[in-house]
């Protein structure tokens, strides 16, 4: 075992998957971001979506509307990719200084994607206009065939659809998001640089034993879902290997209680609040602390060609336990490893 460090400062981080619904929600959740990350690249699966640069810039007022003040955060937007959209839009979003990628949902593949593309191979157009212009594809990677055993649908999206994409379009810049399996972290490592990866602190942190843990753990369910354990270890290594393909993105994707604790129960983990800490928790797993600051603070901003932060983070080593819910009732939202013991706390 490596010697544990009992503080470790690093510049401040990104967050390059991030859901910040919009209205109510919008406003208990922003914080929790605002208050660590300096960035975070804001998904576009509201209701309607965010398929315009018209509607992503009113919406990044809103994320600033509610940050606190001096927060000092910037939201990056996207642009939810529809079989519609035309490739003029694709010229406005990578003229925008504020929209850094269009994020493509197989359609019906995980929450609000009913709009999303119905064949990404089919949208030829918008995948040049997105290779000329550099600006990347954020890849919601899963198959939406209702006979592919859920398990398997992101092994199969890479082979099937996204493999091809990447090897057809040799100048398209992607992000294939929230990378759950062996075979992605091999794919990502063994691919370009201009292929990109983000892991989430669930994936890095459990196995999809965690779903059933003594009985049906619903706030246990997101997706892409949680895998086997040679694919978390799989992950964990890819994460802390300093390979730049791999870089922090949460998918801190909330959900009031009622929905998630319900006979048909929404996917989605709100990691917000504890995910720097959440983290460490894995990085220190593995002795490999010393690598987080590059996955959580420098590769995505390079990846997107911008600047590193400027601001430092402290952690500390001191055990303490996040609460497990965010207010009370039927809107609760539970946060992730609320109850549990963390390792390192994130000095204010
Ligand atoms: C996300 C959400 O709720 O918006 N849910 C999830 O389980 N990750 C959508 C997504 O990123 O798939
Ligand atoms: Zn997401």
């Amino acid at each position: 075992m490596s010697h544990a460090p009992s503080t470790i400062e690093i510049t401040r981080p990104d967050d390059w998957h991030l859901h910040l619904r919009d209205g109510a929600l919008l406003e208990r959740v922003v914080p929790a971001t605002a208050r660590r990350f300096g960035r975070a690249i804001v998904m576009p699966n509201l209701v309607p979506a965010v398929t315009t640069v018209e509607r992503a810039l009113a919406y990044r007022e809103r994320i600033l509307a509610a940050c606190p003040a001096g927060a000092g955060f910037e939201p990056l937007m996207t642009l939810y990719l529809t079989d519609e959209t035309p490739v003029s839009e694709i010229a406005a979003a990578a003229k925008s200084p504020h929209v850094a990628g269009v994020k493509v949902y197989p359609r019906g593949a995980t929450t609000h994607s009913s709009e999303g593309v119905s064949d990404l191979t089919e949208r030829g157009a918008v995948l040049e206009a997105l290779a000329s212009s550099g600006l990347p594809l954020l890849v919601h990677g899963e198959t939406t065939d209702p006979d592919c055993d859920v398990f398997d649908r992101e092994r199969v999206y890479l082979e099937e659809t996204l493999s091809k994409v990447i090897e057809r379009y040799p100048a398209l810049r992607v992000v294939f998001e929230h990378i759950t399996t062996l075979e992605a972290a091999e794919f990502v490592r063994d691919s370009p640089a201009r292929v990109a990866a983000t892991i989430t602190p669930q994936h890095l942190l459990l196995n999809r034993n965690a779903i059933f843990a003594g009985g049906l753990r619903p706030h246990h369910y997101c997706l892409p879902v949680l895998k086997r354990e040679r694919d978390r270890r799989a992950l964990l290594a890819a994460a802390t290997s300093g390979d730049p393909s791999f870089f922090l993105g949460t998918d801190s994707a909330p959900h009031p209680r009622a929905a998630k604790e319900a006979d048909c129960g929404c996917a989605g983990i709100y990691s917000a609040p504890v995910a720097l800490e959440a983290y460490a928790e894995a990085f220190a797993s593995v002795g490999a602390l010393e690598r987080l600051e590059g996955f959580a603070s420098h590769f995505g901003a390079d990846f997107y060609g911008l600047p590193r932060n400027t601001g430092r983070v402290r952690l500390i080593a001191e055990p303490w336990s996040p609460p497990a819910f965010e207010g009370d009732g039927e809107s609760a939202l539970r946060v992730f490893l609320g109850g549990e013991m963390l390792r390192y706390r994130v000095v204010d």
